[in-house]
């Protein structure tokens, strides 16, 4: 179990491929994708993991269609509103890594009370990477460490990123069949693996989460060290 990552990140992609195959609005394979999520953590859950990282919206994702934003948007909300009791029962700490620029102050006041009533649950930590982009965040993280005039180091940027006492990621899934990186966790992910995933993220199976966590755990991780 010590083998185990400790801090999962997923890029959940295909939703629109998903969809687009069924000869479905992209913003159906967004529902599904919500739902799946649901199930997934009851898998992450069953593991044992501590940390959960999921790219839910990005910073560019401001540039798809207004109808597919707003569905994003509103699927967003739906979702912290639907789960709020499962979170309590659960045990589960959430907390929305990204930036709360162009959200709606409805929006943000749902974050902020999801964030508040889960702060004091402690059996898995699900962050929920919403208009976030790796490269915005240390961007932020720097603006702060010269606003307290601090000197710019590698620790100082790590204590400055949005939910800094997050450890850095193990393990990243991206699903959807394509291999990039796309702006997510761009620090926290120096030394991570990453495990690319065929499926579409509708279709993602706790078959393939175990297949992740298998091949995550065969890998001789030695950050840039050598076996002695
Ligand atoms: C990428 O698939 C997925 C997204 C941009 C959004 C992910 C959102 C969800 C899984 C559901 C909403 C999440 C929450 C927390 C309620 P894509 O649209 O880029 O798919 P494609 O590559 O097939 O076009």
């Amino acid at each position: 179990m010590d083998k185990f990552p400790k801090h999962i990140g997923i890029i959940m992609d295909g939703n629109g491929r998903w969809a687009e195959k069924r000869n479905l609005m992209r913003t159906e394979g967004h529902k599904v994708g919500a739902k799946k999520l649901e199930e997934v953590i009851e898998y992450i859950l069953e593991l044992n993991i501590k940390y959960l990282t999921v790219y839910a919206f990005s910073t560019e994702n401001w540039k798809r269609p207004k109808l597919e934003v707003n569905t994003l948007m509103k699927l967003f909300e739906k979702y912290l509103i639907d789960n709020e009791e499962k979170f309590m029962k659960q045990n589960i700490r959430v907390c929305i890594t990204g930036s709360r620029n162009n959200l709606s102050d409805k929006l943000i006041k749902k974050i902020e009370y999801i964030e508040n009533i889960t702060k004091n649950n402690a059996k898995l930590v699900l962050s929920i990477a919403f208009n976030y982009g790796g490269r915005l965040e240390i961007v932020d993280s720097v603006k702060k460490i010269i606003d307290e005039k601090l000197e710019i180091t590698e620790e100082n940027i790590s204590k400055n990123l949005y939910n800094s006492f997050i450890p850095d990621v193990d393990l990243i899934i991206r699903t959807g069949n394509e291999f990039r990186i796309s702006n997510f966790l761009l620090w926290q992910m120096a030394y991570s693996e990453i495990y690319f995933s065929k499926l579409m993220w509708p279709d993602f199976t706790k078959d393939e989460l175990h297949n992740s966590i298998l091949s995550f755990i065969k890998i001789d991780r030695r950050f840039g060290g050598i076996k002695c």
